[in-house]
């Protein structure tokens, strides 16, 4: 078999050493795998490098990904679409393995209805792709806010301020989360539960009435009913490029209006997608890539690997993409245990 991979969508830590799962798992069974560069752009202009097993050493502790990536839509104009299917029988791929979230996958969905040979493989630090446990990207980026909050508190404890540190996560609020439940913030903002500003006020209160200072976690996601950010600037999914709303910037100034503390907030924004994965999105990447070529190995394409308790299991994408999986009630509930 001929196998073609591609990374596609925003990148996070986990795509080099899915990339190198492909490759490993594929010539381990006697295939060549060729990766597209720059995600779909690389199968509509017929961008691609040859990936040997000795082109993938060393990428299991890689962040980013070698092949580049971008959020081209490759179905928005039908011109480009007959490129991509031009692109595929060009090459003679048996298989093509569309490594993103749920745009590179529903873009994948629409090649399959098509009749190509497709599998895909879930990452996104948003952690919202359904059918799996887990997204690899997801840990990894926690963990650089985690460590950002705890940086934030130093500061904040020493200035006796209350500090915000927005997070991304586009919808879903998987990051602020974790990061809150993680690094112990006074309070944490998700998109799942609505404004509550005298909540929010009177968690800072007891906070800075205990010890003087405050931290608290926001998604890029919550609604303040703030203006939409830069002329409403949009990817080519019409994804609203969220942090250009400053939802962290505006809590903070509203915090300080309310409390009188003194205020300031953090965005780090791609700092999150930066970095070498971590141990966690290290092995589910290299799972899930390894389980993807044997799915296609079996035929059994027009699905999605994905994690399922201990077991890495082949779902249709129609399942993957039925909805962004959003925080559910057992992990509010936990979260908020502890900023209550
Ligand atoms: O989907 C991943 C993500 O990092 C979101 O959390 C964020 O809103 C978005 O991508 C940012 O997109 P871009 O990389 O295009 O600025």
């Amino acid at each position: 078999m001929r196998f073609g991979v591609l990374t596609g969508g925003g990148d996070c830590p986990g795509l080099n050493p899915a990339i190198r799962a492909v490759v490993r798992r594929a010539a381990a069974n006697g295939h060549a795998t060729i990766g597209f560069l720059d995600g779909w752009k690389g199968l509509r202009d017929d961008q691609s490098r040859p990936l040997s097993v000795d082109d993938v050493q060393g990428l299991e502790a890689r962040g980013g990904t070698v092949l580049g990536t971008s959020r081209t839509n490759p179905f928005a104009k039908e011109p480009d679409a007959e490129k991509v299917l031009a692109t595929l029988a060009r090459h003679g791929l048996n298989a093509l393995i569309a490594i993103g979230g749920d745009d590179t996958l529903s873009a994948a969905r629409e090649l399959h209805r098509r009749g190509r040979p497709v599998v895909g493989v879930p990452k996104t630090m948003d952690n919202d792709v359904g059918g799996t446990d887990w997204t690899f990207g997801f840990h990894s980026a926690a963990a650089v806010a985690v460590d950002a909050l705890e940086r934030l508190r130093d500061t904040a404890a020493s200035h006796h301020r209350a500090i915000v540190l927005e997070v991304m996560g586009r919808n879903a609020g998987w990051v602020a989360m974790a990061t809150g439940l993680a690094g112990g913030a006074d309070a944490t903002l998700l998109p799942e539960e609505p404004y509550d500003e005298a909540a929010l006020m009177a968690k800072v209160r007891r906070a800075l009435a205990a010890r003087r200072y405050a931290l608290v976690v926001t998604s890029e996601g919550v609604d303040l009913g703030l203006v939409k950010g830069t002329a409403g600037a949009q990817d080519q999914f019409g994804h609203e490029l969220l942090g250009e709303r400053g939802v962290g910037a505006e809590l903070a100034r509203r915090i300080g209006a309310a409390t009188g503390a003194e205020t300031r907030s953090a965005q780090i924004g791609h700092i999150q997608r930066g970095g070498p994965p971590e141990l966690f999105d290290r092995i589910l990447a290299s799972r899930l890539g390894a389980g993807a070529v044997d799915l296609a190995v079996a035929g059994r394409f027009g699905q999605v690997a994905v994690l399922r308790g201990p077991s890495v299991v082949g779902v249709p994408f129609d399942e993957a993409l039925a909805g962004t999986r959003v925080v559910d009630a057992p992990w509010l509930s936990l979260l908020h245990t502890f900023d209550a």
